[in-house]
């Protein structure tokens, strides 16, 4: 049997993919290897890879807009060059209706990872797509710890069968999930490059906190892309700038519940917005342009994003900082009534606990 050591890195929000992750260590240790867990946020990925002939990698990522999380996409793209195996898993939204537990849809994320590492030498020994309990909760409430944990158990089977299967018979994935996400990814491809190009940047920019921040600075300090900001002044509330992934991590683990993301204002700023695309001026301009039009809509398409969504972004952390002010924000947002979504036994600082090339 194959002895090699297995170190797994993966990119975890709220703790799901750190969970599949050590159950893939887990079920590596039971067929007698050695085998660890990595968060990415912990190491450079220039400095992985190095013991490549004895060791077989993981990568497991949660899914974000039908693709892998950016952060991820850059870690493996910033991997050394080396002729070594993988196997990539992706964990994916499963929600539970009744007793029914429908799998979500990952889409481009595990082939955009296989073929990223392809380009570095590394060949992927299996693919793996897991159900987990959806965290995006500036989207829609957390399950219940219950029904959680009901999609988690579902999920450790899922992992442990994918992965059992994989270790003992060398199956390299699901034929039937394969198929369920090259279909999605032919349809949601399209989608997948807009969020990752705009769409993530906006997402960045919802997140607030809320009246019942005390600065304590957990979330800045444990953002696995360092991209929440406390200002130096003890009267200023932290910000969030454009490259957070919405991970959910500040929102799910913050003391206070007081992280929060206002889809209400965006819907107000989309509106004005939409009101203003469709103004006659609007027509008549593109009419103007000419051969330039697609050029200049696209320009005016990133100038528009970056109005729209940081001008109004600067004004809502201003607004965040007066704290009458800050209660009235709440009124734009549903997440203050959203339970949040986290791993058991899982706190802030897990992740960074686990390091190590
Ligand atoms: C911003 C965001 C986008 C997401 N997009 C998708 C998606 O496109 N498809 C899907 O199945 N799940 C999606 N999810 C759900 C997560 O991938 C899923 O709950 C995952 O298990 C979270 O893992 P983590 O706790 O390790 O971060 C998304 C979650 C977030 C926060």
């Amino acid at each position: 049997m194959d002895k090699r050591d297995v170190v797994v890195y993966y990119f975890s929000g709220t703790g799901n993919t750190r969970r599949v992750a050590m159950w893939i260590a887990e079920e590596a240790e039971r067929r007698g290897r050695r085998a660890r867990v990595v968060s990415f946020e912990t190491v450079d990925p220039r400095e992985c890879l190095r013991d490549a002939e004895g060791t077989l990698y993981g990568f497991a990522a949660a899914t974000h807009g039908f693709s892998a999380p950016w952060a991820m996409i850059r870690f493996v793209s910033r991997l050394p060059r080396r002729r070594a195996e993988a196997v990539v898993a992706a964990t994916r939204a499963g929600m539970k209706f009744g007793r029914e537990i429908t799998p979500g849809v990952n889409a481009t994320g595990n082939f955009l990872l296989a073929f990223l590492l392809r380009l570095k030498g590394i060949r992927t020994r299996a693919l793996f797509w897991i159900d987990m309990p959806s965290n995006w909760t500036s989207l829609h409430p957390a399950f219940s710890p219950a029904a959680a944990e009901a999609i988690a158990a579902r999920g450790e089977r899922m992992t442990r069968r994918q992965v059992g299967d994989h270790f003992d018979r060398g199956k390299r994935a699901s034929t039937w999930w394969t198929l369920y996400e090259i279909f999605w990814s032919l349809l949601l491809a399209p989608v997948a490059a807009v969020y990752l190009a705009v769409g993530r940047r906006q997402l960045a920019k919802l997140f607030y906190a809320d009246h019942k921040c005390d600065r304590c600075g957990l979330c800045a300090k444990y953002c696995p892309v360092g991209a929440i900001a406390l200002p130096k002044s003890k009267r200023l509330k932290p910000y969030w700038r454009h490259y957070c992934e919405s991970c959910m991590r500040c929102m799910s683990y913050c003391p206070k519940k007081a992280v929060q993301a206002g889809q209400g204002w965006l819907a107000v700023v989309l509106v004005a917005a939409t009101e203003l695309l469709l103004a006659p001026a609007f027509y008549e301009w593109f009419a103007w342009a000419g051969a330039w039009k697609i050029p200049a809509t696209m320009a005016a398409i990133g100038l528009g994003t970056a109005t729209i969504i940081g001008a109004p972004y600067y004004i809502v952390w201003a607004a965040s900082n007066v704290k009458p002010l800050a209660r009235v924000l709440n009124f734009l947002t549903l997440t203050a009534l959203f339970r949040r979504h986290r791993a058991p036994n899982t706190k802030p600082g897990t992740f960074k606990k686990d390091a190590g090339a």
